[in-house]
């Protein structure tokens, strides 16, 4: 059995040997033993972006969930092999929206809103289709064949004014809370944002509360966030009085309405390092982000809200002794667990992913 020291010492190596060929994406979840080795660190976002900026590496590993590989794979060049050091680590919020789960809802939409196009003073869309980045390629090249758009934690609220510039109204997958909690912000009352229920048999969801939406919801949600309560965010206060509470926003909405702020993994990691003063933080996200960020600022004092430990056990799939395999194969000349989206889902996909790179915010 390799010891951890062992597989450090053979992914060393082995990054050695590639050189410039290979580049390694953490996302912020990851255990620091990945970390480590992880030529870029950072959120769905930026990791999506850090894909585009290195056309001459042959190997882009990706050290995160399924879907962000596959989204790596669609803004890469065609001859970049991105590979997940485990095929196990997917995500069960994205697992929560199948595509033909949302073909039927869309179809669904469509009846209920065929009349309301003519009536649209600015011949507006009826509704307009946005993904979450945690979501599968199938799911993001549905929304560019519909004129839709992905959205990630860091550029929600922009996305969903890109879309309102578009349409009437929004479907929003697969999670509802980042959907709710974003168009809250914007001053979209609840009772314009129903919930889609999959369950029901056609014609069963209430045709009325559709037409009225502003958003309409995907029932879909995070296991880490859903995790976080109202009274973990009261015991913090009254544990450490002046407390900074700050949340992702896929934490359900009565969680984010306690907090002080609520923001994606990078908002979280740039109020940290913004703060001027020592600080109390209560961070609401998962586990190895929040230990990471407290052993980087001694001098703030940082605690997850949840004293149970709260990792992302999709992301902790990604073991250093995957990661050593995957970079010896790629040095034996082999490519293992590349991930390739079919060229008839990324090309729509693609689009939709363009749509949100050039969405400004
Ligand atoms: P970010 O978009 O903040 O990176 O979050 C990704 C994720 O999976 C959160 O659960
Ligand atoms: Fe999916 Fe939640 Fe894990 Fe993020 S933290 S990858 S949304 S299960």
């Amino acid at each position: 059995r390799a010891t951890t020291e062992d597989l450090h010492e053979r992914i060393r190596a082995a990054k050695a040997t590639l050189g410039e060929k290979l580049v390694i994406l953490g996302h912020f979840y990851q255990r620091e033993e990945i970390i480590a080795h992880a030529d870029f660190v950072g959120d769905s976002f930026q990791l999506a972006n850090a894909s585009l900026t290195r056309p001459e590496a042959e190997a882009i590993v990706f050290c995160g969930v399924h879907f962000m590989a596959e989204t790596a794979d669609m803004l890469s060049e065609p001859d970049q092999a991105v590979i997940l050091p485990n095929l196990a680590a997917g995500c069960s919020m994205a697992d929560m929206a199948d595509i033909d789960q949302v073909e039927e809802c869309w179809e669904q939409l469509m009846e209920v809103y065929r009349d309301t196009t003519d009536s649209s003073p600015d011949g507006l869309q009826p509704v307009i289709p946005v993904t979450y980045m945690n979501s599968s390629a199938a799911l993001k090249g549905f929304c560019g064949r519909n004129g839709g758009i992905v959205c990630t934690s860091s550029n929600a609220a922009t996305v969903l004014e890109w879309a309102f510039e578009r349409g009437q109204r929004v479907l929003f997958f697969p999670d509802q809370h980042l959907g709710r909690n974003t168009a809250k912000a914007m001053g979209i009352s609840l009772d314009r944002m129903p919930m889609w229920n999959p369950n029901k048999p056609l014609g069963g969801n209430d045709e009325q509360a559709l037409l009225d939406a502003q958003v309409v919801l995907w029932h879909g949600f995070c296991s880490v966030h859903r995790r976080f309560t109202v009274a973990q965010v009261e015991q913090a206060r009254a544990e450490h009085p002046g407390v900074r509470v700050i949340v992702h926003p896929e934490c359900p909405m009565p969680v984010v309405d306690a907090a002080d702020e609520s923001g994606s993994t990078d908002y979280i990691t740039k109020a940290i390092a913004a703060a001027t003063e020592p600080t109390t933080f209560a961070i609401g996200t998962e586990i190895n982000l929040v230990q990471r960020l407290a052993a980087e600022y001694p001098q703030h004092t940082i605690f997850c809200l949840d004293p149970v430990v709260c990792p992302c056990s999709t992301m902790y799939r990604i073991h250093p002794g995957y990661l050593a395999w995957v970079l010896e194969s790629l040095v034996a000349g082999e490519v293992v667990n590349r991930i390739s989206v079919p060229a008839d889902v990324a090309e729509p996909a693609r689009i939709a992913l363009e749509r949100m790179l050039a969405a400004k915010p």
